[in-house]
């Protein structure tokens, strides 16, 4: 669903409340040309205790952190952007919905340095149901292995989140949806699982769980580790620095995607290969439960990870 047919009308940028047909840009902005923004992606939902925003502490260190890497001032405080957010949200009345704040290096001038060009900071919101799909939260996606590799952290860093580094995203993603899959996973310049797309991976095998860490080229996902968390809390030995080769996907017990748009989302098949039995695994079932169950606050377990409306 396009933005015209939301009921959205206002973006936050620098500072001002705007009317969304407002917010512009120039054409000449750095970013624009040379993919010189940080961004993050987060939700607030609707829960049993009210509307609350999600591990947004862990998104704002996450934004500072990416801004940092490419030298980026933001001139707004943590407080400031906290209450724009709440206020933004308030404003248009929505209360179950996808967060987006982007700094970027604005308009002066076009050199690859971006010298005196500003560092403009908006802050977006609108609704977005499930990324993959309602029915893929229960009967999983299938994904293809993506013939782009993932760059490597030595090449740009990968653990920071940057409008630029998306282009690999967008080709991996867009090539396993003309071959008729929802979506990829893409491995590193060795040649084994990095992630996907806009998600972390997730391996279970004999009862354990298994997932890749920042020396496979990640991004390191806030919800991958409330994953993590919610699955020794229940008892289960994580691995979250494994190497996981292109074969291992094929034989696993069962695979799911996490991420703040995917949430929890099982993969049913690998390259048309059944994972497990074709469906949910019980271990991602579990632990898709126990992140439901937190995030809609039905347990008044990990209080401090919600900031509420
Ligand atoms: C490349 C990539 N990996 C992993 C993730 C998952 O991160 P998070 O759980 O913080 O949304 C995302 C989404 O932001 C992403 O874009």
């Amino acid at each position: 669903m396009g933005f015209d047919e939301m009921d959205v009308d206002t973006i936050w940028k620098n500072g001002e409340f705007l009317d969304w047909e407002d917010a512009t840009t120039h054409v000449l902005t750095h970013a624009l040309h040379y993919g010189t923004g940080v961004f993050e992606g987060l939700r607030s939902y609707e829960t049993e205790q009210g509307p609350a925003i999600f591990r947004l502490e862990e998104h704002l260190d996450r934004l500072f952190d990416s801004a940092k890497m490419y030298d980026m001032e933001i001139d707004h405080s943590r407080e400031e952007i906290t209450e724009a957010i709440v206020e933004l949200l308030d404003r248009q009345d929505l209360t179950s919905c996808y967060i987006r704040p982007i700094a970027y290096y604005g308009y002066d001038s076009l050199g690859v340095s971006p010298g005196d060009c500003p560092t403009d900071l908006v802050l977006a919101a609108w609704p977005w149901g499930t990324y993959l799909g309602e029915e893929a939260l229960e009967e999983g996606v299938d994904v293809m292995v993506s013939s782009w590799r993932k760059h490597a952290s030595s090449q740009v860093p990968t653990n920071v989140k940057t409008t630029g580094l998306y282009v690999n995203s967008m080709l991996a993603g867009e090539e396993a949806r003309r071959n008729g899959y929802v979506e990829a996973i893409v491995l590193n310049k060795e040649g084994n699982v990095a992630e996907g797309p806009g998600e972390n991976v997730f391996m279970v095998n004999d009862g354990e769980v298994y997932t890749t860490g920042q020396a496979q080229s990640i991004l390191e996902g806030i919800t991958r580790d409330t994953v993590i968390t919610l699955a020794e809390e229940r008892g289960y030995t994580v691995h979250d620095e494994a190497v996981i080769s292109r074969g291992q996907l094929y034989t696993a017990d069962e695979l799911f995607f996490t991420g703040s748009a995917a949430e929890v989302t099982p993969i049913r098949s690998v390259d048309d290969t059944e994972i497990g039995s074709g469906t949910r695994g019980p271990v991602t079932e579990e632990l898709q439960e126990a992140f439901f169950e937190v995030i809609e606050r039905r347990t008044d377990d990990h209080d401090e990870w919600f900031t509420y409306l």
